[in-house]
Formats: structure tokens, C-alpha cells, sequence
């Protein structure tokens, strides 16, 4: 975080957000330093050339992200305003999506936006112990991730929730003793959780 603002910078938390797209924490983190490094601030990575660029990103995979990056970061330099600081803003720059949008609103902005990824998908459906199956179980899945969303602090509620999904609430093997929300988690009391979410036979 910059010193004195108490929130992430935007252009940090969209290019990591970017890279985090299919990729874990663990294969990102040193493209991440590397990238912040070369290109401290988003009109650094906008005035770089393509092929270093491009070069940069080797190993990553999904070149489209990586031509969407600079694209995003030429239209943001190119605004003279920096990033937009709505989910509705964020959404009309290339390679910003629906989830990608919320969780730079809610991550840099602290915007009660409910940021929704395969991470929170499952430790909502352990939580509520919903049996739907997924792909069908989405929009009830984001519905009750609506719901716990709080008012105040919704950026860190929104890291955390990706965190715990991440690191505890895990799919095959979840470390439920370790939960802070163990005691509320309704997978939990029925033996249940390693199970869910269920998914639909393919
Ligand atoms: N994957 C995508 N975004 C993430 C985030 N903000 N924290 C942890 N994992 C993520």
C-alpha cells in the first residue's frame, strides 16, 4: 500500500489481479516483483515496448492476457486520469471483466462490490451447504456472497475471503480446524465439506 492512503495501489492491484487470471499466488509472485520493478507506475507499462513486454510475461501462458495488459494500461495512460474508480468505469478498459472489475473496486477502492471467484464460490457453497451442483449453483452461490459482503471494509472482507479459499478452505483436503468460520459453517457440522461444491457430471 502507499504510505498514507491506507489502500492498494490500483495499477498493482490490477496487474496482479491480471496475472492471478488462471495462475496461482505462488507462479505469479516473482512476474509480479519483476513487473513493478521495470514498471513502478501503469504509464511506465503503457511507454514500454510490446516485445519487452511480451518477454516479461514468457512462462505466464495466455498471451491474450498479456496483450490485453498493455492495451489496458496504453487506454488508462492514454486517459491522463489514471484508473477509473467504479466497477462500471473499470469495465470499459480491455481485458477488465465482471469479477476482475469488482475486485479492483472492492481490493483498491474499498467499493462494496461482492468479488466472486472459483475460491469464495466454494467456501460459500461449505458455509451454506449448498447442495446445487455447479455450474447451476452460480447465481445462488453470488446471491449469498451478496449477502455477507459488509459494509464496512469490503475490500479486505473480499481478500480474505479469495485468501481463505485459497489456503484453508481447499478443495480436496480443507484445513477446517484451522477456519475462523468453522463454527458457523453448516458443510462443516453435516461432514460434508471436502464434498462441496458438487459439480454436474460432465
Ligand atoms: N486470485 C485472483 N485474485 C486473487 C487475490 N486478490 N488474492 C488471492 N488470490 C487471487
Amino acid at each position: 500500500m502507499p504510505p498514507g492512503t491506507g489502500r492498494a495501489d490500483p495499477y498493482r492491484v490490477w496487474l496482479s489481479e491480471v496475472m492471478l487470471q488462471q495462475t496461482t499466488v505462488a507462479a505469479v509472485k516473482n512476474y509480479f516483483i519483476r513487473f513493478t520493478t521495470l514498471w513502478p507506475r501503469v504509464e511506465d507499462l503503457a511507454a514500454a515496448p510490446d516485445a519487452q513486454v511480451m518477454a516479461e510475461w514468457a512462462g505466464l501462458g495466455y498471451y491474450a492476457r498479456a496483450r490485453n495488459l498493455l492495451a489496458c494500461a496504453r487506454a488508462v495512460a492514454a486517459s491522463g486520469g489514471g484508473f477509473p474508480d467504479t466497477r462500471a468505469g473499470l469495465l470499459t478498459l480491455p481485458g477488465i471483466g465482471p469479477y476482475t472489475a469488482a475486485a479492483i473496486a472492492a481490493i483498491a477502492h474499498d467499493a462494496p462490490e461482492t468479488v466472486v471467484d472459483g475460491n469464495v464460490e466454494r467456501v460459500v457453497a461449505r458455509l451454506f451447504a449448498v447442495q446445487t451442483p455447479l455450474p447451476a449453483a452460480k447465481p445462488e452461490l453470488t446471491a449469498l456472497a451478496a449477502r455477507l459482503t459488509p459494509r464496512t471494509r469490503p475490500g479486505d472482507y473480499a481478500q480474505a475471503m479469495m485468501d481463505l479459499g485459497a489456503t484453508i478452505c481447499t478443495p480436496r483436503s480443507p484445513a477446517c480446524a484451522l477456519c475462523p468460520l468453522s463454527d458457523m459453517c453448516d458443510a462443516r457440522a453435516q461432514g460434508i465439506a471436502p464434498e462441496l461444491p458438487r459439480r454436474a457430471p460432465k
